[in-house]
């Protein structure tokens, strides 16, 4: 019954898709368990490259189930979108993504509502969170407040015309009192979104109990996290953060699995470090060297196209990233882009007015203070994107992810030299 977890461990964008595309070969099922149409996954196959930002990441495989668990947000639309881009491809995507019937959906005043908390947060003292604008928020906020429409609601009219007529009392309350825009007529989305669920029928099923199932009869399950666990709504940088928990521990909810069927968590970390959107992020680097990277990495956001902010590795955050996952390996992703970087620094501990910091602090104020005290490592000049084997990398690629173990006591399972499929390293065998 092995069920394996992949999460990001900083701030999103360490090249889970990837990863996951590379594992789901040995697995029979892939499980999205939190997040949306916010994460943005890219997955090369034979040069041509994909990006899904709903649809796991292991549709590429020929014969894998892809399931969409009940703790992910859904964009019917956007879902519909990218099965059908895939089917036009020669995927036969449509009959192997699954949906909660009980994951949350994304509706148009989700987005508005969005977009405008997002302008009114600009003159505010902490400013812009920097969303995706993809209704994520606000969605998880009506889960909480018990005013959510779910995926299984799209399958009968009754239920959605009843539950869409009692979201937009509300939320026509706020959008035309509070923020002076024009009320949602249930008319403008009821049809529509009778559309989408019928379209969707035969892939709304209980994940939960097919998850479990599967598990008992002894298929493999690769459960992919969506964004970073900096990201993650209690732990991450709040309220710099996400509106979900982004942490293995929710793959457990966001999917309906007991922990004691959790095997192994792997975490995807990038041979430097970047973020996307508002939040404090220490070893920024905001001049010369950060265009670099941004650069070399090609650092801009998937979903949103916005140039991601870029610094060195964070050993420190990545500890922390390694406990509160449970982490028992570590994916290290781009390290082809560090390639002609002379020296090469890691982030070993913080310096706090004076005082070394050998833990993240959890306080946005403290944080913010803590500046990097960086350890240099001598860089290479030859390109690593044909090493297949651990041998192939120069001594000194070897020795700088010799250290990024050794700082956070977890073993290197992967390294990853280039987007595509076959540009990786393998050390250990995910379900071992
Ligand atoms: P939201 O998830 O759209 O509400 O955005 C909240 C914060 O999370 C913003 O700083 C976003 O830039 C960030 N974020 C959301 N999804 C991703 C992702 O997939 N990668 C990196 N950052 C993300």
């Amino acid at each position: 019954m092995p069920a394996c977890i992949i999460v990001g461990t900083l701030w999103g964008d360490e090249g889970k898709g990837k990863m996951v595309d590379f594992l789901a070969g040995d697995a029979d099922i892939i499980a999205r368990f939190q997040g949306g149409s916010n994460a943005g996954h890219e997955v090369m196959v034979e040069g041509k490259l994909f990006t899904f930002h709903l649809v796991p990441s292991g549709v590429m495989c020929e014969g894998k189930i892809c399931l969409i668990g009940n703790g992910v947000v859904v964009d019917p639309r956007t879902l519909i979108g990218e099965i059908e881009a895939l089917e036009e491809k020669g995927f036969d995507a449509s009959a192997r993504v699954k949906i909660s019937e009980g994951a949350h959906v994304v509706m148009p005043y989700h987005i508005t509502l969005d977009l405008k908390l997002e302008e009114l947060r600009a003159d505010t003292a902490l400013g812009n969170l920097g969303v995706t604008g993809r209704g994520i928020g606000p969605t998880y906020v009506d889960k909480v407040d018990r005013s959510g429409i779910r995926m299984g609601d799209l399958l009968c009219r009754q239920s959605l015309e009843e539950k869409l007529q009692a979201a937009l009392k509300m939320k026509n309350f706020l959008l035309v009192n509070l923020l002076k825009d024009k009320p949602v007529d249930i008319d403008q989305i009821l049809d529509e979104y009778l559309k989408c669920g019928e379209k969707l029928r035969p892939n709304i099923i209980d994940t939960s109990l097919f998850v479990n199932e599967a598990l008992d009869h002894g298929q493999k399950v690769l459960m992919e996290g969506a964004q970073g666990t900096l990201l993650d709504l209690d732990y991450g940088t709040y309220p710099f953060v996400t509106s979900s928990n982004t942490i293995s521990g929710n793959a457990c909810v966001g999917l309906g699995v007991g922990p004691k069927r959790i095997d192994q968590v792997y975490g995807v970390v990038k041979a430097y470090a970047t973020r996307v959107g508002g939040g404090p992020f220490p070893t920024e680097e905001t001049g010369d060297l950060g265009d670099r990277l941004r650069e070399q990495g090609d650092e801009y956001g998937r979903t949103t196209g916005r140039p991601r902010r870029c610094g060195w590795l964070d050993a420190v955050a990545l500890r922390r990233s390694v406990r509160l996952n449970g982490i028992s390996g570590l994916m290290i992703t781009n390290l082809d882009v560090l390639t002609g970087f002379d020296p090469v620094r890691i982030c070993t501990v913080y310096d706090l007015d004076g005082d070394r910091v050998n833990e993240f602090p959890n306080n946005l104020t403290d944080l913010s203070k803590c500046k990097p005290v960086y350890e240099s490592h001598p860089g290479w000049d030859q390109p690593i994107t044909d090493a297949r084997r651990m041998e192939d990398l120069p001594s000194q690629a070897r020795d700088y992810l010799g250290r990024i173990s050794e700082l956070t006591g977890c073993p290197i399972a992967i390294v990853s030299v280039g987007q595509d499929r076959s540009q990786t390293i393998q050390l250990q065998s995910l379900w071992d």
